[in-house]
């Protein structure tokens, strides 16, 4: 499907979802006012290998939507389920290579270059998000 509508009705605070599109794995997660707070107080950190702010990667607050797909050689990355290691940055961790990301996916840790990608998404209504 070139478009994919997900409920975010169901998810609470602190939590993560995994949709799917076009094949790829889509992070939602729900951030907690800490994450987001985290996020926020790394925008200018020189430990960015990818600068970019936390509002320039979050349409609304407090969501974050990345394809979960590690930029190094393209392993997903873990921090998705409960229990999963996250990392130092309390975000993504991938296990294939050691790249760490943060609560705003960018990466902090290489060997990726790259902060986890954006897919294309818009939200419909507080709820509702379409993603392609
Ligand atoms: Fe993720 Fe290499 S594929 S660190």
């Amino acid at each position: 499907l070139s478009t994919v509508d997900v409920d975010l009705s169901p998810v609470q605070v602190g939590q993560r979802i995994t949709a799917t599109w076009r094949g790829k794995p889509i992070f939602i997660d729900r951030r907690t006012r800490q994450e987001v707070a985290e996020a926020r107080a790394a925008d200018h950190s020189p430990t960015l290998i990818d600068p970019a702010t936390d509002a320039s990667r979050v349409k609304r607050q407090p969501w974050l939507v990345v394809i979960g797909i590690c930029t190094h050689l393209g392993c997903v990355p873990l921090g998705q389920k409960p229990g999963d290691p996250r990392g130092p940055y309390g975000g993504y961790f991938c296990p294939c290579h050691g790249s760490i990301y943060d609560t705003a996916g960018r990466v902090r840790h290489g060997p990726a270059p790259k902060n986890l990608y954006l897919p294309p998404y818009e939200f419909r209504s507080d709820t509702k998000l379409r993603i392609g």
